[in-house]
């Protein structure tokens, strides 16, 4: 039997017009702000080979273990559909070359990308992400560039309530003293700890900041940190990230039990919440990765980047649909001004202004009502002996208007 209905699969959604027009400008302002950095746009496919995610992420994330939509093309191969673009950046650098280009080599992207997550509100399995990656450089300046950038670019959206966390994870090979101590740490609280953090002591036991049960958290709430056993070098790099964005009146809060869901991070991390989001409260974050190009094969490189969640960010910035824009609205007065409604809106399409005419053979009223509905803000009616008249919709304002000085009018309007 047919099925009576469809729906979009769990945890996807339609974009229909009203919304895909927000979208538009949140895209927009993410271009323009990354593009007047010097950042250049990058584009790598949907689904990539398996073991690029396994190696990159990490096998002990969630994002690895249980969140990737995998499955066997026909030729045999193990294929993924991408839940985050950091580690194909990293492989299409490496399959590119880019190394030997003038470093840092500093990208963007956006995109659809898929978790298998329990969908929620802020929470999907297709989801879309605008995204920033330096690689080739480990200045401090770098770290505070890509921050003050997202900063840049919430603040620009007018995203309210966003705080700056920080954190750095020092690198791989100071890292590894800490992680002993933590393990010891979670070891003697065994008994207190949830299943799932006891189970993962030795895989993942920066995770356990993450937890939401009371036992772990009361457990981590006097656990050693990192922040306070970097090493030289890397508190040296820290203190260089954190007193660049004080000079540039960034706003942060450091927050010694940040931890992420990604494997490859090393010295610094960062994430924008916005806390009136609720459980989902990230609307985008990152760090550096210093290690992850070499974990692919490559050479030494280092690099930082983040990603920001774009259904994230608009529910932050709570709109829900956004008007149409429209420039003007061509109402015909008479059947016999249609015809030059139709050619009069082309012209104006041609100058760069937006202009629709009826298709639906309302009367001069229906058209009117139109108007205001697709919130046209201006109408240019076509009487019926040739003269027109333009109305402007927000002051309703009408006066009559010669022919050659329409495009004039709309254009000063317009700017
Ligand atoms: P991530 O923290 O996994 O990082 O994701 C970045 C952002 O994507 C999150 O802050 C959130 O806004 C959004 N996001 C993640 N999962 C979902 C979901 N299921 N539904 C809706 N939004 C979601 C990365 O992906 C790294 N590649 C970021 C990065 C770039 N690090 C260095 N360079």
């Amino acid at each position: 039997m047919a099925r009576s209905s469809y729906q979009a699969p769990r945890g996807t959604f339609d974009v229909l017009p009203a919304e895909k027009r927000i979208r538009r400008r949140v895209e927009s302002v993410a271009i323009a702000t990354l593009s007047r950095a010097g950042y250049e746009p990058i584009a790598t496919p949907v689904f990539e080979d398996t073991d690029l995610f396994e190696r990159g992420v990490g096998r002990s994330t969630d994002v690895v273990r249980k969140e990737m939509f995998t499955f066997e093309d026909k030729g045999g191969r193990s294929i993924t559909l991408r839940p985050e673009g950091t580690a194909p950046i990293c492989r299409a650098y490496l399959e590119h070359g880019m190394h030997k280009l003038a470093q840092p080599v500093k990208l963007y992207y956006r995109g659809p990308f898929f978790r298998h997550e329990r969908p929620q509100a802020g929470r999907y399995r297709q989801f879309h992400q605008v995204g920033l990656e330096t690689i080739g450089s480990d200045s401090p300046l770098a770290d505070a560039e890509a921050i003050m950038l997202l900063s840049d670019l919430l603040a620009e959206l007018a995203v309210p309530g966003v705080q700056l966390r920080l954190g750095s994870l020092g690198s791989l090979g100071s890292r590894k003293e800490y992680l002993e101590e933590l393990k010891a740490y979670l070891r003697s609280h065994e008994a207190e700890l949830s299943k799932e953090v006891r189970d993962r002591i030795d895989l993942n036991p920066l995770r356990a900041f993450d937890a939401d049960d009371e036992g772990t958290r009361a457990v981590m709430a006097s656990a050693p940190t990192l922040v306070e056993r970097l090493d030289g070098d890397d508190a040296r790099h820290f203190a260089e990230v954190r007193s660049l964005l004080e000079a540039a009146g960034t706003p942060y809060e450091i927050d010694p039990t940040l931890v992420r869901g990604l494997d490859y991070y090393t010295r610094t991390i960062f994430s924008f919440v916005c806390p009136a989001l609720g459980a989902q409260s990230e609307v985008g974050g990152g760090g550096r990765y210093d290690g992850l190009i070499e974990q692919l094969g490559g050479p030494p490189t280092a690099a930082v980047g983040w990603a920001a969640g774009i259904e994230r960010i608009m529910l932050a910035m709570g709109a829900e649909s956004a008007p149409t824009g429209r420039d003007v609205f061509l109402a015909a007065a008479g059947d016999d001004q249609r015809q030059r409604a139709l050619a009069l809106a082309i012209e104006l399409h041609h100058a760069g202004l937006s202009a629709e005419v009826d298709l639906a053979g309302r009367g001069l009223k229906g058209q009117l009502k139109h108007a205001n509905r697709i919130g046209a803000r201006n109408v240019l009616i076509l009487e019926e002996d040739g003269s027109l008249q333009l109305r402007g919709m927000e002051t309703g304002d009408q006066r009559p208007v010669a022919p050659s000085a329409v495009l004039d009018e709309l254009q000063g309007e317009h700017r």
